[in-house]
């Protein structure tokens, strides 16, 4: 059996611990273990029976009616409190607090200690807290201080929060986290502090991608370091040069025999219900690998591409979709393949890769996401990696519905394929710098932004 490796990484709230590590264990094969989740169910129990979360003999003797546990579903952390699934609940700002004011108390630290060290102990994992490499893991392989500065994990924490919908304002959030980071550091039980032999990574500044980078290779070279004999986890994976040939079965995937026979029914379908207008159908290049490069304003989005019928379009589509299995079958036979949002996502990434080597045509939403304002928002850097791993030439294409959402009958939706942009416009040397993938983000999405706005002034009314 190969050795078990503990990766613990430390931080105050914000500084994309829990993003960043579950990225970096997903891309390394081990577990990700977010303890701040076991002191939020705590919190979370202190809140609803009314415990003064400040009280040490009150939430003692709480502690005797309290079961947490951990586990683990398709690769995802849950947390059981006395056996209901609490992981959705336990994310407000007043969870936070409480959790905060819990944690500081020696009972409950002692209480969540043995569960932690059991799972560690078991399985190869990244560890995120507060307390990890200085008293939960004192001889882990590997130990990081992630930070960043307080005003940028306010940012984060803020626009994460607004995401789901919270009612807050940023100064809240800010003097909130303040209060939480004066707490975690001040408190007598394991309070946070950087542990002697960790690795201190700032990733003020940096976006999700570079600070994933980072850590795994911060990772890396420690455990080669430790043992420089022994390959580091899945070394072949990790160093394989992106344009590294693929195997892939596409088999698997693709049923090209529905995807022919449903477009013209998706054609009419989005006429009838969305009276689309196609412009520059023409501008797609018949042969020969490419990239269709859309943005994103609905669910709708790759049927409004592909019913344009301009080629067969692999689209790049959230994994979330491939759950239900009736959702999965129709969206494998339209030829969509899944991707894991935000994780960087390995197997996507080859997948695509496989899909250019083959002249095929791979259909991507650079944004990641649909944007909340119906227009081309901010794209992540995945499409030049891509690009700049393939040499692929990129089409553009705006989806617009007037800035509004999408509503059959009542939307007129208009698609635009642009111009070809030419793989060396993009000004791609290795597909290493993190500059360069910025800048021809940049160029793909402006493309995107300057059509959508011709539309705009042309078709709205
Ligand atoms: O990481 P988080 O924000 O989910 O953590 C919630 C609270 O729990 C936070 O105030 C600090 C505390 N915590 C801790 O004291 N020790 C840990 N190992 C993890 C979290």
């Amino acid at each position: 059996m190969s050795k078990i490796i503990n990766i613990a990484i430390d931080g105050p709230s914000g500084a994309g611990k829990s993003t960043i590590a579950r990225a970096v264990a997903k891309q390394a094969g081990y577990i990700y273990i977010d303890t701040g989740a076991l002191y939020r169910a705590i919190g979370l129990y202190s809140l609803r029976g009314q415990v003064d979360a400040q009280d040490q003999e009150a939430v003692g003797k709480m502690l005797s009616d309290i079961r947490v546990e951990l586990a683990f579903r398709e690769g995802e952390q849950r947390v059981l409190l006395n056996g209901e699934d609490v992981s959705g609940l336990i994310r407000t700002p007043e969870v936070s607090m409480a959790a905060s004011a819990v944690s500081a108390l020696p009972a409950v630290r002692a209480f969540l200690l043995d569960l932690q060290r059991d799972i560690a102990s078991k399985n190869s994992c990244i560890m995120d807290g507060r307390d990890i490499a200085t008293v939960v893991l004192p001889n882990a392989d590997v130990k990081i201080f992630l930070t960043a500065s307080p005003e940028e994990r306010a940012r984060r924490r803020f626009a994460e929060l607004e995401a789901r919908g919270e009612q807050v304002t940023f100064e809240e959030v800010l003097a909130d986290q303040k209060q939480r980071d004066y707490n975690d550091s001040h408190r007598a039980a394991a309070p946070l502090k950087q542990a002697e032999d960790a690795v201190l990574v700032d990733t003020t500044g940096k976006d999700f991608e570079e600070s994933v980078a980072l850590v795994a290779s911060v990772i890396r070279g420690r455990l080669e370091q430790a043992a420089p004999a022994e390959p580091a986890p899945r070394p072949e994976k990790k160093e394989r040069a992106p344009h590294t040939k693929v195997k892939y079965n596409f088999k698997k995937f693709t049923t090209h025999a529905f995807y022919i026979i449903a477009m013209p029914f998706t054609w009419l379908t989005c006429k009838l219900l969305y009276r689309i207008t196609y412009i520059g159908r023409q501008n797609v290049p018949k042969k020969g690998k490419l990239i269709i490069a859309a943005n994103h304003i609905s669910g709708w989005d790759p049927v409004f591409v592909g019913s344009a019928m301009v080629r067969v379009i692999h689209a790049m589509a959230k994994e979330e979709l491939f759950r239900n299995w009736f959702v999965k079958a129709v969206v494998t036979g339209l030829n969509a393949f899944p991707v894991s949002r935000g994780s960087g996502d390995r197997r996507a990434f080859e997948y695509a890769l496989g899909l250019l080597e083959r002249e095929k045509v791979l259909g991507i939403f650079p944004e990641g996401t649909r944007s909340k304002d119906y227009r081309p928002g901010k794209a992540k850097s995945g499409i030049a990696l891509i690009a700049a791993a393939t040499g692929a030439d990129i089409v553009p294409v705006a989806i617009w519905s007037g800035g509004k959402p999408v509503r059959a009958f009542r939307t007129h939706v208009v698609v635009e394929f642009g111009k070809v942009i030419r793989n060396e416009e993009l000004g791609l040397t290795d597909g290493k710098k993190a500059s360069e993938l910025r800048s021809a983000t940049r160029k793909i999405m402006g493309r995107i932004e300057e059509m959508w706005e011709k539309i705009d002034e042309n078709y709205a009314r």
